[in-house]
């Protein structure tokens, strides 16, 4: 089977560098057509800059990456180095790129794209804040209908918010783009909390990782002994959650993963649940499935997924 064409949306972030390594070791599942990045984590100029770090260290550095959105549509830009540091990559040291940036603003990236493949053969994969996706599809709501699917990392439901108590991160930053989203009538997928928190880098699973004696193996490593502190401090659990990486596994083995096609509404409104992806999960309104929410996944299938595919880089 010909490889799925997708664009990574991305805000690296340790766990945004993890999914894009994982995309780039998997030529036969995936082409990396290009990579937008997205004011999230850290401010756009460190997003940026670090998706190339990442794909250098790839040895891609043919990959075209765009610079997108430097904050959200209608908000203030929320950022969280409390998690991911100053960088974004906190953790090893790592040289800057020498790859370049792309001239192209992302989002028109992203227009053009859909605009030059056939329908239904381009998937989306967001992994930071909406933004960028929101904004090519107020510019070219023609194009919306093309999008073969959406396969992004965000919101919660039962394990409920880490940016707030209702709200997960990438949704929170921008709701009024995740509303736009969620509201398109693109076929999404959705790797929330609920999935991720389960995708936990366990001690022995970071030794696996430096055991490779890899670069990549080694980086991994450092990043994850970085980024784990906030949640085994928040959650007390027993590594960091890899969350992104998750949308990249799902495209090579969407059985690593269940959920159900419910409904999914954004808050945009109240203060109190911002950013709050309320999930229909039983069902409990009429209101149409918009989402295949994944509520469980196979750790151990994912991990010796990834722990395969980054041996090969
Ligand atoms: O809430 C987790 C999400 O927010 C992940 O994508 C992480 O990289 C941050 O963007
Ligand atoms: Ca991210």
């Amino acid at each position: 089977m010909a490889p799925r064409k997708i664009i990574i949306d991305t805000d690296p972030g340790q766990d945004d560098a993890v999914a894009i390594l994982l995309a780039l070791a998997s030529p036969e599942e995936v082409e990396v057509l290009g990579i937008t990045a997205v004011a999230g984590n850290v401010p756009l100029a460190l997003t940026e800059k670090n998706a190339r770090i990442v794909c250098e260290l790839a040895g891609r550095p043919e990959t075209r990456v765009f610079a997108g959105c430097d904050k959200p549509l209608t908000r203030t830009l929320v950022t969280a180095e409390h998690v991911h540091g100053k960088t974004g990559l906190d953790g090893p040291q790592m040289a800057d790129p020498t790859m370049p940036l792309q001239d192209q603003h992302g989002v028109d990236f992203i227009i053009e794209t859909l605009r030059a493949e056939p329908a239904g053969t381009v998937t989306l994969c967001p992994l930071g804040p909406l933004t960028n996706i929101a904004l090519a599809f107020q510019r070219a709501p023609e194009l919306v209908e093309k999008v073969q699917e959406i396969v992004l990392m965000g919101g919660a439901y039962f394990e409920v918010g880490n940016i707030t108590p209702a709200a997960e991160f990438n949704i929170y930053v921008d709701p009024e783009a995740a509303k736009i989203v969620f509201d398109a009538g693109v076929p999404i997928v959705v790797m929330p909390l609920d999935v991720t928190h389960k995708a936990l880098t366990t001690r022995p699973r970071v030794d696996a990782f430096r055991a490779m004696g890899t670069k990549v193996g080694e980086m991994v490593a450092a990043w994850t002994d970085f980024f784990e502190r906030f949640d085994k401090e928040k959650y007390g659990s027993e590594g960091a959650p890899l969350h992104d990486p998750c949308v990249i596994a799902y495209l090579i083995r969407p059985e690593l993963f269940s959920g159900r096609h419910v409904n999914v509404e954004i808050e945009t409104s109240s203060e109190l649940t911002l950013g709050m992806t309320v999930a229909d999960w039983w069902r409990v309104t009429n209101r149409p499935a918009n989402a295949l929410f994944m509520g469980d996944m196979d750790a151990e299938g994912f991990f010796a997924l990834l722990a395969e595919r980054l041996a090969r880089l």
